[in-house]
């Protein structure tokens, strides 16, 4: 059984398909074992709940400092028990000592086609704000492993999207999440937890 642990910020649209995908036994051989927020008041705490799945708030409100911050987080997920980290909308960069210790064992879902609108301050709204203004006619998104980077760790699974006339970034982002997102994360979880993907000369591979 893959135990897996979900990092999430917001609404947890994410975390609810993979929800979805384990409770109707689309994808077979993963426990989600605790979900960590950030935020106190994200949606995905409730969602969490409603499936019956702990949960951990690790909030700046409550760890001012940010190396107790950093501890703390790491904290929560070793007490998880968790094999694989799951960044499903979680929009704080994790500490260097997590992506180390957890190194290959956790995978992000970014919601363009990395390299394009992604790194340093392109999350949420703001990539498809990007895309649109760039004029691209295809976009999508990416599931990927985080290493010390930001959008950076081998490409697992991406998929396209087309971009429509009088699209905004709003009915943008929707599309990507509905077609794209919900399904190559449940999907790339399930290649895990098979087995299926293997890291060759820093790329990942399907095999
Ligand atoms: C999504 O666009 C996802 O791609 C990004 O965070 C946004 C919110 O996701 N990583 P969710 O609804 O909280 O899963």
């Amino acid at each position: 059984m893959l135990k897996t642990a979900v990092m999430v910020s917001g609404g947890g649209t994410n975390l609810q398909a993979i929800i979805d995908a384990v409770s109707e036994g689309r994808i077979k051989g993963v426990q989600i074992v605790r979900v960590i927020s950030n935020k106190k008041d994200a949606y995905a705490l409730q969602r969490a709940a409603k499936a019956g799945i702990g949960s951990t708030v690790v909030s700046r409100e409550d760890h001012p400092d940010r190396r107790e911050f950093d501890e703390a987080l790491l904290k929560a997920l070793d007490d998880s028990g968790a094999d694989l980290i799951v960044l499903a909308g979680f929009l704080v960069v994790l500490p260097a000592e997590v992506t180390r210790r957890y190194a290959g064992r956790i995978i992000n879902i970014h919601p363009s086609l990395i390299p394009s609108f992604c790194g340093e301050g392109f999350y949420g709204l703001k990539v498809h704000e990007e895309a649109l203004k760039r004029g691209v006619k295809v976009t999508g998104a990416t599931v990927h492993f985080v290493d010390e980077g930001c959008d950076t760790g081998p490409i697992i699974l991406q998929r396209a999207v087309s971009v429509e006339k009088g699209d905004t970034p709003e009915i943008l982002q929707r599309r990507v999440m509905e077609q794209a997102e919900w399904k190559i994360l449940p999907e790339a979880i399930e290649l895990i937890a098979e087995n299926r993907v293997v890291l060759k000369d820093g790329r990942a591979e399907i095999v």
